[in-house]
Formats: structure tokens, sequence, C-alpha cells
């Protein structure tokens, strides 16, 4: 790893002050995993930012028509970030993340075992001009041809050919995904990304690749143990990113180094 990768891609600061070093216009895909504020007692680097600045920094951000943004939150924070967003973007759709491990917290409701990925474009980005590659992160299955049981179902399904003919196996991607977090992650995963917060690389790997072609740029601000990074690399898109400490630069940075040295790369 030299100091010129670190510099150019990881970078120490706050990215609320920080932002405008960027090119505007020049980010294809934001991964955008703030903050909530919700373990804040525990752990010091848990501020939440102010989401409407957010959304108009990263509306300067991303390239017209076609920049994207991909915002994690609990059901907790969904309604903040719609409404903060809502000015500058659209929302595509929600996907809901559901985690195997969670612990039950409160007897009054169910377990906290999922969380939520709320994708949005930007205003005025036609349907055909947003990138959706749903064939890059669809499971294979066998190729059927069946009777389509749906055509009775609904005047919209009363237009669909009688015979469904799925030809190449693959399956169109689900709306709800199911990935660890920590601390069901393998140990491997865990070896280089220790933060507290750490997303299933998996699952980023998926979201660059269904938002963003080969070659695009992809944005952290709030990159942690650098995971989005690390995704971004490893399916050939350039990549940058902020963490506000320097520890978790430093992680990234190691992370990065340590899976290049081990042949993870493509
Ligand atoms: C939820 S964590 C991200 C975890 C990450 N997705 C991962 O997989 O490891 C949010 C991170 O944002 C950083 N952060 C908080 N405020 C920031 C700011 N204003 N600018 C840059 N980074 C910030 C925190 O230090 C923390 O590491």
């Amino acid at each position: 790893m030299t100091g010129s990768f670190k510099t150019q891609m990881l970078h120490k600061g706050d990215f609320l002050r920080e932002w405008q070093t960027i090119e505007d216009g020049s980010i294809d895909l934001v991964i955008c995993d703030p903050p909530y504020g919700e373990l804040r007692r525990v752990h010091d680097w848990d501020n939440k930012p102010d989401f409407a600045v957010v959304s108009s920094i990263l509306n300067h951000l991303l390239r017209s028509p076609t920049g994207q943004v991909a915002v994690f939150s609990s059901a907790k924070m969904l309604t903040e970030v719609e409404t903060a967003f809502s000015k500058y973007f659209d929302r595509r759709f929600i996907q809901i993340w559901q985690k195997p491990n969670a612990q039950v917290m409160h007897k009054d409701r169910p377990k906290p075992d999922v969380e939520f990925v709320s994708v949005f474009h930007r205003k005025g980005c036609k349907k055909d001009q947003r990138v959706f590659n749903w064939e890059d992160v669809a499971q294979q299955g066998k190729p059927y041809s069946r009777a389509n049981r749906n055509l009775q179902q609904t005047n919209l399904h009363a237009k669909k050919r009688a015979i469904d003919v799925n030809a190449t196996g693959l399956r169109y991607p689900s709306s709800i995904v199911h990935h660890p977090n920590r601390p069901a992650m393998t140990s491997a995963e865990k070896a280089y990304g220790k933060h507290q917060a750490q997303k299933s690389l998996q699952h980023i790997i998926n979201l660059i690749r269904l938002l963003s072609n080969p070659g695009d740029t992809v944005l952290d601000p709030f990159m942690g143990s650098g995971t989005a990074i690390l995704a971004a690399i490893m399916t050939g898109r350039r990549a940058v990113g902020w963490d506000i400490l320097e520890e978790f630069v430093a992680m990234t940075a190691k992370r990065i180094e340590m899976e290049t040295a081990q042949g993870v790369l493509i």
C-alpha cells in the first residue's frame, strides 16, 4: 500500500467540513452509514449529523442525473432520513436487511432484527437512466418454463403471457436480504474490520454491483472500518472515504492492505 493510495482515497477529518475537496458532480454512488447517536453513551464516534445538511452536500457531489445514494437506518430513523433526503432526491426503493443474531431488547415488541437501506436517486433522473444491475446480484436457480400461476389474479397480471419462461435461471432480487452483522460474521471478515457498527462485506458488494457500474466512483462519507471502500475496490470501482477518527482511517488502510496481500481483490 503506498502513501498516495491513502491520501487519495482515505481521509481523516469531518466530512461535513471537508467535502468541498471533492469535485462537484463527480460521485456515482454514495454508501451512507452514518452515526445515529443511539450508542452515544458507549461509543465516542456516535454523533448524529444533521441529515438535511448531509443530503444537501450529497446533492452537490452526485453526478447529474444518474447519481444514487444508499442510506442505512434503523426503523426509528427511517422517517427522518426520508424527510431530509426528499428535498433533493426521490426514493427508489427500501431494502430490508434481516439480521440473524439480534438479541431481545424489550419485552413489549419483537426483536430488533431488521435495518433498512433507503435508495434514492436525484430528482429528474429518468427511469431508463437509473442503474439497476439486478443480473449482477441475482441468485442462480434452475431455468424453467411453466404455466403462469398469477394469470387470473388481477387485471395487471391478465396481460401477462400464459407460459412463464425463465431461460437463464436467474432469480430477481427480493426487497429482503439476509446478511450477518457483528458478532455473527465469520472470523475472516472480522479479522481486520473491528468497528462496532461494521456492515457485511457481501451486502455492500451487492449494493455497489446493483447501483453502479465498473469504473464508477463510490463515496463513503462515514467509513468506519472501510467496508464500502474495500467492496468498491473488489468490484472495480474507484473509492473515496472519510472518517473523523484516526483509528478508523488506520483500520481501513490496514484492512485494505491485508486483504490485498491475501489476494482478495478481483
Ligand atoms: C456507523 S459507522 C460506519 C461503519 C461502517 N459502515 C463499517 O462497515 O465499518 C459511522 C462512522 O462515521 C464516523 N463519523 C462520525 N461523524 C463523522 C463525520 N462528521 N465525518 C466523518 N466521519 C464521521 C464515525 O467515526 C464512525 O466510524
